[in-house]
């Protein structure tokens, strides 16, 4: 059944439009309902210790590396901690495929979601006070009820994404998600503890005058990259690059704008994750009429081989991820 577009005013509660939204399918037991709950939950935890990182001693590297070889710092634990217990008390989850864990975690054999979660992205900028976030990406199990889960439920093409969403932890904490039926974002008051509805139905502008990309990688980037770079400066675009996925996206969604991490030497395959990091963006962008590709083919068409893949990732403004399809072309991937 087609879900209802029927516009709700700014300023609803995220509790009721999930309940509104859910109300478009009478069969719909609640349990995904429910689950988009937990998530924006552990949200509200995890902005709370984000909020006081400079205030306790919970900043700072632990001296461990994820399974990445990244150093893990103390607030990536801690998200996946409190995003994990908020899924397993929920009980709608199977599994979870996070960042930090370098095999599926399975919580309840019995449910029928899986959720890939990056807990914290951005995280070194933790430590000096700049925005971080957390994204996710919600599926139907492949298997059976009865059967076990296993890495395979996790392993599916950001297509069949029942829901993909951000919570972003910037001047103000904002969640934005779909269901796949447009995209809506909902602003946290955190002295009343609730999301409210402050960007409905959200639309990425056609074109754009940002680009963003790590430019100091710039002597390993393709000669069709470094040709683009060099019509966006023509141009006289800006340039502006967070260093936080999440961050840079959410702004290039208001503003328009494209969003470039290609392969480099470093990162042949590109840096950022499929699962956790292009997947749920590439939904939003698409709901919100955007692109998402990884210079060859749409994100949401790459059936992922394991759980931490990367890909070079292109996302933002149609038309300005059109155009870079012209240069890159030639390109090899
Ligand atoms: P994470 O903190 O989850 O490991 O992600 C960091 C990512 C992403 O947020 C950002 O876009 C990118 O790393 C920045 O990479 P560079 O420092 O190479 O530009
Ligand atoms: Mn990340
Ligand atoms: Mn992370």
């Amino acid at each position: 059944m087609e879900q209802s577009r029927i516009a709700l005013p700014i300023g609803t509660t995220l509790d009721r439009f999930i309940k509104k939204k859910q109300e478009d399918f009478p069969f719909a037991t609640g349990e995904l309902s429910q689950l988009l709950r937990d998530l924006a939950l552990a949200g509200k935890v995890v902005n709370r210790e984000i909020n006081k990182a400079g205030l306790v001693d919970i900043i700072g590297t632990v001296g461990t590396q994820n399974i990445q070889g990244e150093d893990q710092q103390k607030l990536d634990i801690l998200a996946d901690i409190r995003f994990s217990r908020a899924l397993q008390k929920g009980g709608e989850v199977c599994a979870i495929a996070s960042e930090e864990n370098e095999n599926i975690n399975i919580i309840n054999p019995q449910a029928k979601y899986i959720v890939c979660i990056d807990p914290l992205d951005g995280s070194s900028n933790i430590n000096v006070n700049v925005s971080v976030g957390t994204l996710f990406s919600i599926y139907r199990r492949k298997s059976e009820l009865t059967d076990q889960v296993s890495i395979q439920d996790a392993l599916q093409p950001g297509q069949n994404q029942v829901a993909g969403g951000y919570i972003l932890y910037g001047s103000s904490t904002i969640l934005v998600y779909t269901t796949g039926n447009g995209v809506n974002g909902f602003t946290y008051e955190p002295s009343l503890g609730e999301y409210f509805l402050s960007h409905p139905d959200m639309i990425i502008p056609e074109n754009g005058s940002i680009y963003s990309i790590n430019e100091g990688a710039s002597p390993h980037f393709s000669d069709g990259i470094l040709d683009y770079l060099s019509l966006c400066k023509k141009r006289g675009l800006s340039s502006r690059y967070i260093g936080s996925l999440v961050a840079d996206f959410h702004r290039n969604l208001l503003k328009g704008g494209i969003f470039l991490y290609p392969a480099t030497k470093f990162y042949p395959e590109g840096k950022l994750r499929l699962l956790y990091e292009c997947n749920p963006l590439a939904f939003i962008v698409e709901q919100a009429g955007g692109k998402a590709t990884n210079g060859e083919k749409c994100i949401l068409d790459i059936l992922p081989d394991t759980l931490h893949q990367r890909s070079p990732f292109f996302i933002g403004s149609p038309k300005m991820v059109d155009e870079l399809h012209n240069f890159i072309k030639h390109d090899r991937f």
